[in-house]
């Protein structure tokens, strides 16, 4: 790992954006990496602007290394105003062209945050619907590995192969 590239892992480490839960969320996307053991959630929340449907804000939660974190945090900031199609089309490397260029290891950290999206997105991202909103607050990534009843409530965690976003 090159010091540039840890230099800016850490400095988007140090004011990390849009971490945590996002109340009322449209869309969840959990992810884990089976070898690894990283695991990465998403909360999307759409609006309505000039007739389609955009993201308006998007947050995560990860029990994940340092790269993965990074990647989240400038993923959430570049769907923003995107359709969810769009964002689906964007790649793992695309989230992270900030970091610079990736050490082979690191790759598979951005594929968790394309992973988690499209499990977000997936549902919503072929077609115009409208825009939804969920009454009860999602649980939280910790409340979903610490009970198992909220495992039972329908929270699906998809583990990715190496070099694969599903
Ligand atoms: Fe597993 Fe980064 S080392 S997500």
């Amino acid at each position: 790992m090159t010091d540039d590239f840890q230099s800016r892992v850490t400095a988007a480490m140090a004011n990390p954006e849009n971490m945590g839960e996002l109340p009322n969320a449209d869309a969840i996307g959990t992810v884990g990496n089976a070898d690894c053991g990283d695991m990465l959630r998403v909360w999307v929340k759409f609006k309505e602007e000039g007739g389609r449907k955009v993201i308006d804000r998007a947050s995560f939660q990860s029990f994940g290394c340092e790269t993965a974190i990074a990647a989240a945090s400038l993923a959430m900031e570049l769907i923003k105003g995107k359709t969810p199609a769009e964002a689906l089309a964007m790649r793992g490397e695309e989230f992270a062209k900030d970091l610079g260029p990736l050490p082979p290891t690191k790759v598979h950290c951005t594929s968790l945050v394309e992973g988690a999206l499209r499990e977000a997105l997936a549902p919503v991202g072929n077609a115009p619907a409208p825009v939804t909103q969920t009454t009860a607050a999602p649980p939280s990534l910790m409340d979903t590995f610490n009970k198992p009843e909220q495992k039972k409530a329908g929270v699906k965690v998809v583990f990715l192969k190496p070099g694969q976003a599903q």
